[in-house]
């Protein structure tokens, strides 16, 4: 199958509780998107840029994706937002692809962003509150935490699962992320630690949850003619799936799978002309850990209530044979909601061009990014390669 797109430059702000702005993280990803350019960028040729945020900061509530042109430098650039919660990064990247696949724009920007603490936390939750479905679970007082806490409760019983499962995803991408330099969290924890943690929404405690975060990334992306001038290192797209689901959990038919995420990834193999032992890197929407867990399963890595066993079994580490979350996934690295579909892309072009320091993963050539907008109500799933 034919690459559809290629990105030849990426940029990340530290994640965490920072002390810069919306702007000044925006700014830092996007100089280190252009900077990285091998052969060097000219800004102004870029075409289009898009901007994924769910709040931004809590105070530019519309038209939000003008700031990306002033922090940009290229004034007059037509830009978009994209919102679709957690996904936002992932679905503004699959925009983009789109725009440079049909031939629309040789060359585009896409930026992620979040800055969610310094917001009031009523605000915080406002904003996570109505990305979930507003006209029941919230007004029963469901947090996603409380959201995907159910899904883990009727995991571990349905499939007979101990929690043991759960913490070692969670001991598995926080000594991920004691590799990545810009993770939220950069210290490892022990197995016991995360199983005796204060439970947030049982059975899922402290070490079970991605933390409010903020940062931003950005990244590059050129049709594959202009792409192999600008470097001779581009990190293919090639194929892209996206869908959604019924917003309200329990409008669906089944509570241990996000059907968005199955056809989303059945979508993005098609066209990849990939097959699932063809990957060697997969950054997954772990928000919660059940999440990754439930993610392996709707990606097609392994069977229903197989993901469980894979895990425990050290499949899914760095030096597994189905490395997820080499950066430290959302639990670790952090999770500013716009940010992190941008960043999951961000580190696989790190990773497929060997260039991901002490968390590479040895020989990676072809990658899948899977992010994923609340508790499944919206998933985009891309497919990268190095050619
Ligand atoms: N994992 C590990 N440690 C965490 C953590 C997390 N998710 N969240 C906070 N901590 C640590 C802090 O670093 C701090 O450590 P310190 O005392 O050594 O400085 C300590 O726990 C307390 O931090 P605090 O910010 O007061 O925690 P909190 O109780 O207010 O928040 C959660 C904890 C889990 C409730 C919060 O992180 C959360 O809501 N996460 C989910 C966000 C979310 O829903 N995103 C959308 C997903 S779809």
């Amino acid at each position: 199958m034919g690459h559809r797109a290629a990105i030849v430059g990426a940029g990340h702000s530290r994640f965490g509780v920072l002390a810069e702005g919306p702007r000044a993280l925006l700014r830092t990803a996007l100089d280190g998107a252009v900077a990285s350019v091998d052969r060097g960028l000219d800004r102004s040729a870029i075409a289009r840029g898009y901007l994924a945020t769910l709040g931004f900061g809590g105070w530019q509530i519309g038209n939000a994706s003008a700031v990306l042109a002033e922090e940009l430098g290229v004034p007059g650039l037509p830009t978009v937002r994209v919102e679709n919660a957690c996904a936002s990064g992932g679905f503004a990247l699959q925009e983009a692809v789109q725009a440079v696949a049909s031939g629309h724009s040789e060359l585009v920007v896409v930026a992620g962003l979040e800055k969610m603490t310094d917001v009031s936390s009523a605000r915080r939750r406002y904003w996570l509150g109505v990305s979930g479905d507003t006209e029941w679970e919230r007004q029963a007082g469901l947090t996603f935490a409380g959201v995907y806490g159910l899904l883990a409760s009727a995991y571990l019983d349905r499939y007979r699962v101990s929690p043991e499962a759960l913490a070692e995803v969670a001991v598995k991408n926080h000594e991920n992320g004691a590799l990545n330099p810009n993770a939220h969290f950069q210290k490892p924890i022990r197995r016991e630690q995360a199983l005796s943690s204060p439970k947030v929404a049982d059975p899922l405690g402290l070490y079970d949850c991605c933390p409010v975060s903020d940062g931003a990334a950005a990244v590059v992306l050129a049709s594959p003619e202009l792409a192999r001038r600008l470097t001779d290192s581009p990190v293919y797209v090639d194929g892209v799936g996206a869908a959604s689901d019924r917003l309200a959990v329990q409008e669906r038919d089944d509570l241990l799978g996000f059907s968005a995420s199955r056809r989303a990834a059945d979508a993005a193999f098609r066209a990849a002309g990939v097959r699932r032992e063809g990957i060697s890197v997969v950054e997954a929407h772990d928000c919660f850990t059940i999440a990754e867990l439930l993610a392996l399963e709707d990606l097609g890595f392994c069977g229903r209530g197989e993901a469980a066993a894979l895990t425990l079994a050290g499949a899914t580490r760095r030096t597994g044979r189905l490395p997820v979350n080499p950066d430290g996934g959302l639990k670790a690295k952090g999770h500013p909601i716009g940010a992190t579909g941008v960043s999951q892309a961000y580190e696989l072009f790190l990773q497929l061009r060997g260039a991901a320091g002490a968390r590479q993963v040895p020989g990676a050539r072809t990658a899948l990014a899977h992010n994923v907008g609340g508790a499944g109500a919206t998933a985009a799933v891309t497919i990268f390669s190095t050619g």
